[in-house]
């Protein structure tokens, strides 16, 4: 008997000799499929190979693919507890050609694994083919050896499959085991083929057709293969179990439930700890592959399967949170073939309990009140509407969780009436936001957002993902399509491109159709929950309804992501040097750069800087991973996230960690802890360098830091080092000795300034001591010195009146400064003698009229004034004579 894990790798290794390239499963968010909810088939990854789309190094593969089927068009999560083979998570084996083999060589390896390696019974095997299918159907007589009677024509779409309305397709060929008459059920195509005898196991599809549009089938460039085998029931039939929750891994699950619970999955209990099994596996997986719970899309399906299976925890009798504690049991079963459970494992335990804690506290007075509301109906009855939006609206019941717990009562739901309920409630909130001015242009997001849902934002995961056009806004108005050259906004169901937020911008990148390309310039939130792509239509058309390829500007995306990631590491940085006072006051985190506002009282010095820039690199140096977990507020802010006063945040937030502290408080912890919706680098690494280009005042108490990461802070420290390089080959120096030779030049200038103004006065004031006697006269007895001096800085001025009064023992010095660009200063100085006569304030002003400026001012015996016209210097010295006269 083989084990879960054994079945997996014997089917790998087989396809692996037999030439096929095992691929990794693709994660359980699809990319490439526009409406696709989950990964529900193991050739979703190979779609665009199969249409020739897309071209692959290899023609044949094999790969164990992580499928759930909830939500959506495969749904499977009611069935779930109830019966032997339901799940909505399992694994599809599969072997693919692509243009390679077709039929006979998939009949034949198909039919020697089971046969061979897995050594089933070949009496036990049957087989069927589509009604038209001669060829298959010789085929299975030539390759197995099997009987007219066990290769069964199936006329219906069972043996025609199809990924959905459109895509890849083509007639297929089913695998049967029969588990023995002691079952119930007939072969396929009987009266009784929904019995449970004959189990298909294996699904093998001729992929010949693309289903283009619902009428329009064409075929594909070259037959192809396409197989699927379900893991857990294959693991039955080899374990000699006719149940799949009987396989090992199931009973691995289920046992750490029972040991958890202290409650043996017996009787009524069977199904609960079924349901608990499947659902911590497809809850695990979803959320490491970045699905988190929500209220809107892919996270409500997430959230629905885990309220699913708390329900059953409860009736199972747990007081507290119990999936969690059963996480470390599904890693050892499934944590070898899919690491990134074991990588995940801190953020899948966390997310399970706060989920689990949180719908603790609704959860036990919402059955309280659906067992007041239904104490009363009978097997039949229907539970009112109004009362199951209650339990949905109010504790947070999805309408299945209800729809479950009624089940074993055989008791409905009035679910028009509980859609009627929520139509209510709609149309209260609507007519909040009909308003006037701003919030009417607003209003059309509104609109568009209920009538569509949120937007499923992909981005944190993948730049590319493919989406369905909902909406498209020409000048605020909702249009069918858009033409070349028309600027429009679109909204598509799901995208990867980030929508502004937080500081950091929007993305931008290109939107794809089969007939148009579309510029995204911009991409902006709108509506509570609706993404909104600026774009410009470049070629050809877009129309609602369009599948569209979305591709992110991956160069200017990861700038962000360093740029955002920089500036977590520059905020704790700089709370680390300047204080725990420092708060953000915003953020811009733009591609070329990063902007960012703290509270702090004066400048920062360059030492403080240069700190906190040596430490952000630190931990860039790290290469530390960089980790986002959701949590509820008060979690984040216990554990020390820095969260933004007056900002929104909903009930749970993101929370997003990197680095390690090294010292301090916080040694071994995370350098970092914010709550952020931002997208991110995925190692302190990826942000290569932080550079800092400065800081600066923007209001009271506000400092701004300006920084730029990677490439830019590489291009910038380049184009740094090529000036030095420049003014070292200047200079004709060393780059190392450039310093010393600046200073020295520096000194050399200032001495040369000084001897240049010394020169100048000498120069000025008659070239040697004691004054010329051209500038020197009597009046009425009284000495006067009046000079127009061309060059002399006015503070030089009183320096030169002083030397004037010392050389002429008494009387009064008029010196007229005349700038380079012809302005004039004056100074009058009055020997102490004759202050009680001449005013030296009185006679500069007559100075200052003279030169046509507007008085002056000093003391008695030296005062200052100035004036436009230095062309008058000489009118001003003769009109401080005259005033000497009078
Ligand atoms: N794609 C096929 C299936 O899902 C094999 O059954």
């Amino acid at each position: 008997m083989s084990g879960v894990n054994e079945i997996r790798s014997t089917f790998l290794d087989y396809f692996r000799k037999n030439g096929h390239e095992v691929v990794s499963s693709s994660p359980l968010v699809p990319r490439n499929d526009p409406t696709l909810m989950f990964t529900n088939a193991g050739m979703v990854q190979f779609k665009n190979v199969f249409t020739g789309l897309e071209k692959r190094p290899y023609s044949t593969a094999a790969t164990a693919q992580k499928c759930v089927r909830a939500g959506g068009k495969h749904n499977d999560l009611d069935n779930v507890g109830y019966t032997a083979r339901h799940h909505t998570f399992f694994e599809m084996l599969g072997n693919f050609s692509f243009g390679d083999y077709f039929k006979e060589r998939a009949i034949e390896l198909a039919w020697n694994l089971i046969t061979k390696e897995f050594g089933l019974d070949a009496k036990r095997l049957l087989v069927t083919v589509y009604h038209t299918d001669d060829e298959a159907f010789g085929l299975w007589k030539k390759i197995a050896g099997l009987s007219d009677d066990r290769i069964i024509r199936i006329p219906t779409s069972d043996n025609f499959w199809a990924m959905g309305d459109t895509g890849p397709c083509g007639p297929c060929s089913e695998i049967f085991y029969d588990h023995g008459d002691h079952i119930w059920g007939g072969p396929p195509g009987s009266p009784e083929e929904d019995g449970d005898r004959f189990i298909e196991i294996w699904n093998l599809v001729f992929m010949q057709y693309e289903q283009v549009t619902k009428e329009e089938r064409i075929d594909l460039p070259r037959p192809s293969i396409d197989t699927g085998m379900g893991l857990e029931r294959v693991a039955a039939v080899l374990q000699g179990q006719h149940d799949n929750y009987d396989i090992d891994l199931f009973r691995a699950l289920i046992s750490a439930s029972e040991e958890a619970t202290g409650v043996k999955a017996e009787g009524e209990h069977r199904g609960s700890h079924r349901v608990i099994a499947d659902h911590l596996r497809s809850s695990a997986f979803l959320i490491a592959d970045g699905v988190l719970p929500s209220n809107e899309g892919r996270g409500y399906v997430l959230r629905r399967i885990m309220r699913r299976a708390m329900r059953h925890a409860q009736l199972l009798g747990a007081r507290d949170p119990l999936l969690w504690k059963l996480l470390p049991a599904l890693i050892q079963q499934m944590g070898r073939a899919y690491p990134e459970l074991v990588r995940a494992e801190s953020l899948i335990s966390e997310t399970l309990k706060l989920e689990e804690n949180r719908f603790r506290k609704t959860l036990e007075r919402g059955l309280s009140l659906l067992s007041d509301a239904t104490n009363t109906l009978h097997k039949g009855d229907m539970l009112d509407g109004e009362t199951a939006f209650k339990l949905y609206d109010t504790y947070g019941f999805p309408l299945d969780l209800t729809q479950d717990a009624l089940r074993a009562r055989e008791i409905g739901v009035d679910i028009s009436g509980f859609t009627d309920a929520m139509e209510r409630q709609k149309a209260e909130a609507r007519s909040h936001w009909t308003g006037s001015g701003d919030k009417a242009t607003e209003t059309i997001w509104f609109e568009l957002k209920e009538k569509h849902g949120a937007t499923e934002f992909l981005g944190y995961d993948m730049e590319m993902a493919e989406g369905v056009v909902q909406a498209i806004v020409r000048d605020g108005k909702a249009v069918d399509s858009a033409s070349a050259g028309e600027q429009v906004q679109v909204v598509v169901n799901q995208t990867p491109f980030y929508g502004e937020s937080g500081g950091q911008m929007g993305d931008t990148g290109v939107i794809s159709t089969d007939n148009g390309k579309l510029d995204v310039s911009d991409t902006q939130k709108k509506g509570e929950g609706l993404f909104v792509h600026v774009a410009t239509v470049a070629e050809g058309t877009l129309k609602v309804g369009d599948a569209v390829a979305l591709t992110v500007d991956h160069a200017r995306r990861s700038r962000l992501r360093s740029n955002h990631s920089a500036t977590h590491l520059l905020h704790e940085a700089l709370r680390e040097v300047l204080g725990t006072h420092v708060a953000q006051k915003g953020s811009l985190v733009a591609p070329e750069r990063l902007r960012f506002d703290v509270s702090h009282p004066k400048p920062m010095s360059a030492e403080e800087l240069q700190k906190v820039e040596d430490m952000a690199n630190a931990i860039i140096l790290q290469n530390a991973p960089v980790t986002t977990r959701l949590m509820s507020v008060d979690d984040a802010i216990a554990e020390g996230a820095m969260a933004l006063f007056g900002e929104k945040y909903g009930d749970e937030v993101r929370v997003v960690a990197m680095g390690k502290a090294i010292e301090g408080p916080k040694a071994g912890k995370p350098y970092s802890v914010e709550l952020c919706g931002g997208t991110h680098v995925n190692a302190t690494g990826d942000i290569g360098l932080v550079r800092i280009l400065g800081e600066s005042a923007v209001g009271a108490g506000v400092r701004r830091v300006e920084a730029v990461t990677g490439e830019a802070a590489r291009t910038y420290l380049a184009e740094q080092d090529e000036r030095v390089k420049t003014l070292a080959g200047a200079l004709k120096v060393q780059p190392a000795e450039l310093v010393s030779r600046v200073e020295a030049l520096i000194d050399e200038r200032r001495k040369l300034e000084k001897e240049l103004a010394d020169a100048r006065r000498r120069l000025a004031m008659g070239g040697g001591q004691g004054g010329s006697a051209g500038d020197f006269k009597e009046i009425g007895g009284i000495k006067f010195m009046g000079k127009a001096l061309n060059g002399i800085d006015a503070k030089d001025l009183k320096g030169l009146a002083d030397e004037g009064k010392a050389s002429l023992g008494s009387g009064v010095v008029t010196l007229i400064g005349v700038s380079e660009d012809g302005k004039a200063s004056a100074v009058v100085a009055v020997t102490p003698d004759l202050v009680d006569r001449f005013s030296a304030v009185d006679l500069v002003r007559i100075a200052s009229v003279a030169l046509g400026g507007k008085g002056g001012g000093g003391r008695p015996d030296m005062a200052q004034a100035g004036g436009p016209d230095g062309a008058k210097a000489s009118e001003a010295l003769d009109a401080v004579a005259a005033a000497l006269d009078a």
